[in-house]
C-alpha cells in the first residue's frame, strides 16, 4: 500500500473523531515518504510521532465509547491494545537497528483502514445517541465531551499536554 487517500467513506460521521482518523493517516503518509531516508535519526522522530499521536488517539476514543456506555468498549480497548503491543515490538526491533519503515507502514496503514471500516463504525450509533442526549446542539456536545474526555485523561495519565497534541 502507497500513499493513503483519505475518500469520503472511511468517515464515521463523528467529526473528532475523523478529523484525528485523518491526522493519523498525515502521520502515515509522512512515513511513507521518508521510508527510505538514509536518516535514521529523522526516521525515529517520525515513527515515534506516528505511534504517540497514535496512542492518544486510542485513548481518546476509549474515554468516549466508554463515557457514551457502549457494550463493546472492553474488547474494542483489547483490539487496541493488541495493535500497540505489535507496533511497540516493530518500534524495539528499530531502535535494535532493524530496518522497519516499510513493515511498519504497511502494518499501519492496513491496520487503520481495517479498524475504522470494521470497529470503530460500530460505535457511531450509541455515542451519537449519547451525544443526542446530552445536548440538542451536537457541535456544542461534541465540544464539551472532547475538553471533558481531554481533561479526564491528563488526570489518570498525569501526562500535561501529551492529550493536547490531538487538537494542535
Ligand atoms: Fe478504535
Ligand atoms: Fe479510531
Amino acid at each position: 500500500m502507497a500513499i493513503l487517500n483519505w475518500v469520503p467513506a472511511l468517515n464515521i460521521g463523528i467529526e473528532e473523531i475523523d478529523r484525528q482518523h485523518r491526522r493519523i493517516a498525515d502521520y502515515i503518509n509522512r512515513l511513507y515518504a521518508l521510508r527510505e531516508t538514509p536518516d535514521r535519526k529523522l526516521l525515529g522522530v517520525v515513527i515515534a510521532e506516528t505511534v504517540d499521536y497514535t496512542l492518544s488517539h486510542f485513548a481518546f476514543e476509549e474515554a468516549m465509547i466508554e463515557e457514551a456506555g457502549y457494550m463493546f468498549s472492553g474488547p474494542h480497548k483489547r483490539v487496541h491494545e493488541l495493535f500497540i503491543r505489535r507496533v511497540t515490538e516493530i518500534q524495539q526491533r528499530f531502535e535494535a537497528g532493524e530496518d522497519v519503515a516499510n513493515e511498519l507502514h504497511g502494518m499501519l496503514s492496513r491496520w487503520l483502514f481495517n479498524h475504522i471500516r470494521n470497529e470503530d463504525r460500530g460505535y457511531v450509533d450509541t455515542v451519537k445517541a449519547y451525544q443526542r442526549m446530552r445536548n440538542k446542539n451536537t457541535k456544542t456536545t461534541e465540544q464539551k465531551m472532547k475538553e471533558e474526555i481531554v481533561k479526564e485523561l491528563e488526570e489518570k495519565h498525569k501526562r500535561k499536554g501529551f492529550f493536547a497534541r490531538l487538537f494542535s
